[in-house]
């Protein structure tokens, strides 16, 4: 039996569209990832999963500690349903959430918010629970004096010196406590190594050089910000870059999720390989012509610079394409290539999002497979009724 043939089978009993998650694939994914960080705790980007039953499985798999969230009411959430340890890895600016982390012991001492200007301090200060704090450093390459810059535009401290000043700045205001340290280095983590041509070359070598300025820069502002705080974590990296990061002694954590689903965009690293375990099926509704499949829906851009890369990619059966002027639609989306002269009205299509978590933004459940058998049903976040972003 082909994938295909066991996908349709376990889920012969649902109408499409519906998303499932293959667990075998999951289990396999997270080995990997557990592997590659070399004893160094994991810490789950939640946005990459956004479903809790499956961050709750995940959790309980070796390797893997504490979660990174993305807004503040998410972490507060997660926090009223038992979890621990949150990180959230963006700043916040929500005062009602502000005044619910400040107001609760649990929430105060389980969720730690991020941080990199006076202007984020001023926010928060003031709250009847002391509140944990993350400092955010810029990660990003910087060559050629400015004129080439690789990596996120996040965090415009940079520099050992500034780290250390918002770090003193920190333990004078009473109420709040810098606990981590948070550098994120998207332009080795998150973009794929595996191109071929001139492009790839630059890429690697952007890459080399960025390890190389990281591993001296992270390290002397650890001990820059460590001389002025009790720092309990210091985090960094991400799917793509687990192996290379952990190996850095500053770092005391990675954060990865995108491994877990290994969507689309983790196709392209030479480091590892995933199993694709998220997918998503849509039926086949009409043929406008012969050797075309028009599929219901099928419109889930993924975020990011917008192009082809954002696209879902049909997956099963193999060499389906889009059609150039209406690529993914709103409500349907008619396929071409050899496979779709066979596909009948009625039948699937299986897709893989580009990214991970926002897939779950889509569909209000996931359906658990474990072989040729859906074993389960669990609400995503939207499922529960929760659209954080
Ligand atoms: C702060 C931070 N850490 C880590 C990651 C990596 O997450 P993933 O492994 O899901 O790509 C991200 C992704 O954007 C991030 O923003």
């Amino acid at each position: 039996m082909d994938d295909r043939q066991r996908l349709d089978r376990a889920t012969a009993h649902l109408e499409a569209p519906f998303a499932v998650l293959d667990l075998d694939a999951l289990r396999l994914n997270a080995e990997s990832m557990a592997r590659r960080a070399a004893g160094k705790p994991i810490r789950v980007a939640s946005k990459s999963i956004r479903c809790r039953p499956i961050l709750e499985r995940v959790l309980a798999m070796e390797g893997f500690a504490g979660i990174m969230a993305f807004t503040l009411p998410e972490a507060l959430w997660l926090v009223s349903t038992g979890m621990r340890d949150v990180l959230v890895a963006y700043p916040t600016t929500d005062r009602h959430a502000i005044r619910a982390l400040g107001a609760d012991p649990v929430a105060a001492r389980e969720i730690t918010l991020m941080v990199d200007s006076p202007e984020h301090l001023d926010l928060l200060q003031g709250q009847p629970h002391e509140i944990r704090l993350c400092l955010d450093i810029d990660a990003a390459f910087v060559a050629f004096a400015g004129k080439l810059r690789a990596g996120a535009l996040r965090s415009p401290l940079r520099e050992p010196a500034q780290a250390a000043e918002i770090a003193a700045e920190i333990a004078r205001r009473p109420g709040l406590r810098l606990t981590g340290l948070m550098a994120y280095e998207a332009q080795i983590a998150g973009v794929g190594d595996k191109i071929p041509g001139p492009y790839g070359t630059v890429v690697r070598w952007m890459q080399a050089r960025s390890r190389r300025e990281l591993i001296v820069r992270r390290g002397r502002i650890v001990q820059a910000v460590r001389r002025v705080a009790d720092l309990e974590f210091v985090n960094g990296g991400g799917t793509g870059s687990i192996e290379t990061t952990v190996r850095e002694k500053a770092i005391t954590e990675v954060a990865a999720g995108s491994g877990f689903f290994h969507p689309r965009l983790f196709d392209f690293y030479r480091n590892f390989d995933g199993h694709p375990a998220a997918l998503f099926a849509l039926p086949v509704v009409r043929k406008p012509a012969p050797g075309i499949a028009t599929v219901l829906g099928g419109g889930y851009h993924a975020s990011g610079s917008p192009g082809p890369t954002r696209l879902p990619q049909p997956y099963l059966p193999a060499g389906l394409r889009y059609d150039a002027n209406e690529g993914a639609g709103e409500v349907q989306t008619p396929l071409l290539g050899d496979a779709a002269s066979d596909l009948r009205v009625g039948d699937r299509v299986w897709f893989r999002h580009a990214k991970a978590g926002e897939l779950c933004e889509r569909f209000a459940s996931l359906h658990l497979i474990e072989g040729d058998r859906v074993v389960e049903e669990v609400p995503t976040y939207r499922g529960e009724g929760k659209t954080f972003l």
